[in-house]
């Protein structure tokens, strides 16, 4: 092959490369600027939005707001707290608008504290639809939420993991800026930075230190990803000096998912911390021991922005087979109880969480399905208001 066979794709690539790491390099000094945690406290008015989403997400977001404003109802009445609906980050709007967050919503998101988000159609290449970025992703991106955190709880198991995900970089800093460098060869891109992972673990260092547990669980790929799981594994274990009476050990990620199932073993992890795609995969095996992704919520915190959501996705073919009636509000009330802590209301979290350990472990007066051998997603929000009255 001579140089000049591929002159002209290797300059697009390049010039393509260069862009990418323009941006990065930009990201890189706005975090270096960046100042600390936003005080809820100190506000007025705390502004939470509500987007619904796609799928089924309307029907379980609607169930999460409905329990959320009978748990703020005093708040909401003095207005310290104020719930905006937040419409137009649906699929159809997304694809009209040609943008993962249309302009106009975004702003809307922006002029909130926090957002409770429902699940959104994420379209894939082949699939028909046009190539937008995932509106989760773009939102995490653009409100720099950089913690995706991730609670898995199996009480009679002795399971209780926390799951600590970085949550804008590595393969999804600039997952959609892919490209086909000729038509045989195709390129992504995937990346760390020294403050991105130094902030995502002193969160998770701080978790384990406040909640008294003396265990955190790096996981990598950093035998085959040398440079960037390694950098995120360096950075990690110089936060970690820092918390000398916490234990780090390191786990690959394909043995951490086989350790995962392992009953003699899972029981004694803690915090797990690793990078995006690695907690992405994790957290949903972990949710599976639990009940399945329907019963996980998590928290995208940032210093700016938190928002709360389900961990899975729209589930279309509940929607499409008339069944989103029955789907499980349990990811987005889980979500729920981490909105409530993270707005400094631990008292209400903790209630509300233990009202869902009752419905959903203890009691279980009430099964969801997710088809009509089981309770409907209202049901089930009625069910955990009553038992959040009989706790009071
Ligand atoms: C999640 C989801 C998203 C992700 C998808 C919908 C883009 O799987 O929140 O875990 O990969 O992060
Ligand atoms: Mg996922």
């Amino acid at each position: 092959m001579s140089t000049e066979t591929y002159k002209n794709e290797l300059d697009l690539a390049c010039d393509k490369f260069r862009a990418i790491l323009e941006s990065q390099l930009k990201r890189v000094e706005n975090m270096k600027a960046q100042g600390g945690f936003i005080d809820y406290s100190a506000l007025d008015t705390l502004i939470i939005g509500v987007c619904g989403g796609d799928g089924i997400g309307p029907t379980i977001t609607k169930e999460s707001r409905r329990v959320l404003e009978f748990m703020l109802k005093d708040e909401v009445a003095k207005g310290k707290v104020v719930f905006r609906d937040i419409d137009g980050l649906t699929i159809e709007n997304r694809i009209a608008k040609g943008k993962a967050i249309p302009d106009d919503v975004l702003a809307e998101l922006k002029a909130c504290h926090v957002i409770l988000k429902g699940p959104t159609t994420t379209p894939q290449k082949g699939s028909g639809m046009p190539n937008i970025e995932s509106a989760n992703v773009a939102m995490r991106k653009e409100l720099d939420l950089f913690a995706n955190i991730r609670p898995v709880k199996v009480p009679e198991e002795g399971i209780n993991w926390t799951i600590f995900r970085e949550n804008t970089e590595g393969g999804y800093a600039v997952g959609s800026s892919g490209f086909n460098v000729t038509e045989d060869l195709a390129c992504d891109f995937t990346i760390t930075t020294k403050q991105g992972s130094d902030r995502i673990a002193r969160l998770a260092y701080d978790y384990a230190r406040k909640n008294g547990l003396d265990r955190v669980s790096l996981v990598t790929k950093a035998n085959v990803i040398k440079t960037t799981d390694g950098n995120f594994l360096e950075d990690c274990h110089a936060v970690a000096k820092e918390y000398p009476e916490i234990t780090t050990d390191e786990w690959y990620a394909d043995i951490m998912t086989a350790k995962l199932v392992d009953k003699k073993r899972r029981a004694s992890f803690k915090v797990i911390l690793c990078p995006n795609l690695y907690g992405d995969i994790i957290s949903d095996e972990a949710a599976e021991f639990q009940g399945g992704v329907g019963t996980a919520g998590c928290a995208n915190i940032g210093k700016r922005y938190a928002m709360f959501e389900a961990i899975h996705g729209s589930a279309p073919r509940m929607v499409n087979e008339g069944r989103a009636i029955y789907a499980d509000p349990c990811s987005m009330l889980r979500a729920a109880v981490m909105l409530l802590s993270h707005i400094g209301h631990q008292d209400k979290a903790d209630r509300l969480e233990r009202a869902l350990d009752i419905c959903a472990f203890e009691e279980k007066r009430l099964t969801i399905t997710g088809r009509d051998t089981g309770a409907t997603c209202e049901q089930f929000g009625n069910y955990v208001m009553d038992t959040l009255t009989s706790l009071s």
